[in-house]
């Protein structure tokens, strides 16, 4: 199986801070098309729109329409602390939503289920999980535990860092610690974004991982002080493989140009 996971495109009407997130998806999206025709499911991961307006997520579509994606390539879309649910919503009204309106839902593929998290609160950076998602998912779990389970997520469920430097993580870190512990024989990976850097690892024996943005790479933070850096890195998004005894994850630096391959005889 073959997964692409892309996160914070950030679409805007308007260039910010010198990128030009639209030119950047936009070659995201013609990389992958003609290098990932295979893909089993393609996810974006968040910060979708970088201020939530409906005009943003107008553009947005407009982008991915202009791509001419094969179904297969069709985005499966949660949203970030940037995103606006009801905006959000009222453009993508095909994605459900839980019982409680939140934009969670969940996809199997024969013996794999996917399951796509909401961890928006209005007018905060933080990641919320509260009660009733927390129900949603803990049912979800249940419903699925002879599956193995990958949870798509925008904020990252643990610091990336020093603690006291993880200010915009998961606020619940502990209540989504209790569900991971419950039901960690199944839940084979987790997919982030948010922090807009790479980063791979386990957390309670599960891996997880993250692609940078497709708008703007940041730099790791490993000081106790909160901080956000830019450098001059590239943008990327991720591919992974899944076979039967492995999970493999890939870096795809979209942006290069040249690529050399070695002949073989
Ligand atoms: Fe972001
Ligand atoms: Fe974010």
């Amino acid at each position: 199986m073959k997964i692409l996971h892309l996160s914070d495109p950030h679409i805007e009407p308007d260039i910010l801070h010198g990128i030009d997130s639209q030119k950047r998806f936009h070659q995201a999206l013609t990389h992958i098309k003609k290098n990932h025709f295979d893909t089993d499911l393609f996810v974006i991961s968040g910060d979708i729109t970088h201020f939530g307006s409906s005009e943003a997520y107008k553009v947005f579509k407009d982008i991915l329409n202009q791509a001419e994606l094969p179904k297969n390539l069709l985005p499966h879309i949660i949203i970030g602390n940037h995103d606006d649910r009801e905006n959000f919503r009222n453009n993508f009204s095909d994605i459900k939503t839980d019982n409680n309106g939140f934009i969670q839902y969940s996809k199997s593929f024969d013996k794999k289920t996917f399951l796509f998290l909401d961890t928006n609160q209005p007018n905060t950076d933080s990641g919320h999980y509260n009660k009733v998602r927390q129900d949603w998912l803990i049912s979800e779990l249940e419903k699925n535990s002879k599956n193995e389970v990958y949870i798509f997520m925008h904020h990252n469920p643990l610091a990336l860092g020093d603690e006291k430097s993880d200010k915009i993580g998961l606020i619940q870190k502990n209540d989504f610690q209790d569900i991971l512990l419950k039901f960690r024989e199944i839940i084979k990976h987790i997919f982030f974004g948010h922090q807009h850097i790479t980063t791979s690892g386990q957390y309670l024996g599960i891996t997880f991982s993250s692609p940078r943005s497709t708008w703007s790479p940041l730099v790791p933070n490993f000081s106790s002080k909160y901080r956000l850096g830019t450098a001059n890195t590239d943008p990327n998004y991720n591919v992974i493989l899944i076979k039967d005894n492995s999970l493999v994850v890939h870096s795809e630096d979209f942006l290069k140009t040249e690529v050399n391959w070695f002949e073989t005889e």
